[in-house]
């Protein structure tokens, strides 16, 4: 059984084996933050979309899909902000040559302090035993009221850098904190710089006549830009969403921890607009919409809390993010902002087009505020891979590792296995496999013995096996095993299709 630090090892190394996710161009040595999804995990992606897009736009009367192009206008880019302002802070380390967000190093510094927190609390719980209360002992230990102000003075400071854009100060800040460099633990750090995270290409084949465009670094820009278009052909009024799948790209400066942060990924977001004023209700309304659709998965209650942003993004007048436990620790699963007007009012102004709304009610027109949610794809797999990888020791002393993911987002559905090759066991079983092919993913295995293809189909998260047998050609009946308490049932074929169809229903997950 491995520990939490080998945890996330076996699982990177269980997503490579199994075929859900390899590194990119892996044959010339792989390509950084950039990951390529196999065979299962292609599928495993394209059920959480589905989770994603039947919760967004098929259960909201109000909410309807796009699929805007990766490559927009340059001027888009500009109205939006992330020319100028779409930068993280970073610095060099000189002995290690290591670059860092220098936000990220002090959020690790503050983290290191909670953790401070925490064994005093854990001690403490200890010490008193039943009659101890947590909340009265962190706000009068000294020592922990100590760490507490520490964690909120240096969060304010940064805050406040962040805001004035004071790279100076913020330098200050590294070295009065006294941050060493996790790889060199030398304090020798360069001046914090700001570095923008847009890809540049041209566009256009002749030189001198290109034109720098950007990789889109957010879906959300193609919903504003095509705001109107959807509002005149959809018949919707306010408040209403637009929704979309899609690729973005970001050159990140810290590129780490397998699929969480890469160059090249995935976003499911939407856009809801809303008459000014009331943006508050509505952003409340999708923080609890939104972590209600995490936790129907099941992947477990206490795997979500609500972070409030620091700092908010140049748009937004209020953001948080939905964190998930993931093996390495608490980290931002999805953001829900608060965007104002401020994306409509900006494209406005530069393509000089009127992006507004006509209220019969209030009979005159306005730039609608906008709240919107945004979900990384390739996040939401990393959550629901780790959540669902298990190691367990079995009572006869073997162990197994299965990936216990919802039934709804299985890659496959079933899998049908004919106890052996021989005796019409094979037809029989093909028979099986092409009567449920047309609504159930079903994977044909025949290879091996049954054990280890019940273990295989364990390991790549199949919630259910048939298995054909002699007495299959006698009755019609076949055994179908649950993945997770490994019990057999004996069914007729007849039942099958409604039996998987109602143990892999999307309806428990819809609410
Ligand atoms: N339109 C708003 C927006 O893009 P964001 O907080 O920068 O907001 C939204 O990104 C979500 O996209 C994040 O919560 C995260 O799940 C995902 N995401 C952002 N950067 C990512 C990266 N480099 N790799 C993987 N997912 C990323």
């Amino acid at each position: 059984m491995s520990n939490d630090k080998d945890l996330f090892k076996n699982i990177i190394s269980h997503s490579k084996e199994y075929g859900f996710i390899f590194q990119s161009s892996e044959i010339y040595d792989g390509l950084s933050a950039v990951y390529d999804y196999g065979n299962y995990g292609a599928q495993l992606k394209n059920n959480i979309k589905e989770y994603w897009w039947k919760a967004m736009v098929q259960m909201h009367e109000n909410i309807v899909g796009i699929d805007s192009a990766i490559f927009m206008h340059p001027k888009v880019w500009k109205a939006s902000g992330h020319v100028d302002a779409f930068n993280d802070p970073l610095i060099d380390n000189k002995d290690s040559k290591k670059r860092y967000r220098a936000d990220v190093l002090v959020e690790d510094y503050t983290a290191k302090i909670q953790g401070k927190i925490d064994k005093e609390v854990e001690k403490a719980a200890k010490r008193f035993g039943e009659t101890f209360d947590a909340e009265m002992y962190k706000n009068t230990n000294p020592r922990v009221v100590e760490y507490a102000k520490q964690i909120s003075d240096t969060e304010a400071r940064m805050k406040k850098l962040l805001e004035d854009n004071d790279l100076v100060a913020f330098k200050q800040l590294i070295d009065d904190c006294e941050i060493a460099c996790p790889v060199s633990g030398t304090r020798n750090w360069t001046e914090v710089k700001q570095f923008n995270l847009m890809f540049a290409t041209e566009l256009g084949a002749v030189s001198g006549e290109s034109e720098t465009i950007y990789l889109r670094p957010e879906t959300a820009q193609g919903i504003f830009v095509n705001f109107l278009n959807v509002l005149n052909t959809s018949r919707q009024r306010l408040p209403f969403g637009i929704a979309q799948i899609g690729k973005a790209f970001r050159n990140e400066i810290v590129a780490r921890q397998f699929i969480f942060r890469m160059r090249e990924f995935e976003q499911m977001e939407m856009q809801f607009f809303v008459k000014p004023g009331t943006q508050k209700e509505y952003y409340e309304y999708w923080k609890s919409a939104r972590m209600k659709w995490h936790k129907a998965l099941g992947l477990g209650e206490t795997k979500y809390k609500f972070h409030d942003h620091l700092k908010t993004a140049h748009y937004a007048d209020a953001a948080v993010d939905i964190e998930f436990e993931f093996p390495f620790g608490f980290k931002e699963l999805e953001g829900i902002h608060s965007r104002t007007d401020f994306d409509l009012t900006q494209h406005q102004n530069l393509s000089g087009k009127k992006l507004q709304y006509f209220d019969p009610e209030l009979n005159e027109s306005y730039v609608p505020y906008v709240v919107e949610t945004s979900v990384g794809l390739d996040r939401m797999f990393l959550a629901v891979m780790s959540a669902a990888y298990k190691e367990e020791k079995l009572e006869d002393g073997s162990e197994r590792v299965v990936l216990a993911f919802p039934p709804a987002l299985a890659p496959n559905k079933i899998a049908i296995l004919p106890l052996m090759k021989k005796d019409g066991l094979s037809e029989k079983a093909m028979e099986i496999f092409n009567l449920l092919k047309i609504e159930h993913y079903c994977q044909y295995d025949e290879k091996d013995s049954i054990g280890k293809r019940y273990r295989r189909q364990d390991a790549i998260g199949t919630p259910y096996c048939i298995t054909i047998d002699h007495q299959t050609l006698e009755d019609n009946t076949v055994t179908i095993r649950d993945r997770d308490t490994m019990l057999q049932e004996r069914v007729s074929i007849s039942e099958l299709n409604a039996i998987i169809s109602k143990k892999c229903s999307w309806i428990g997950l819809m609410g």
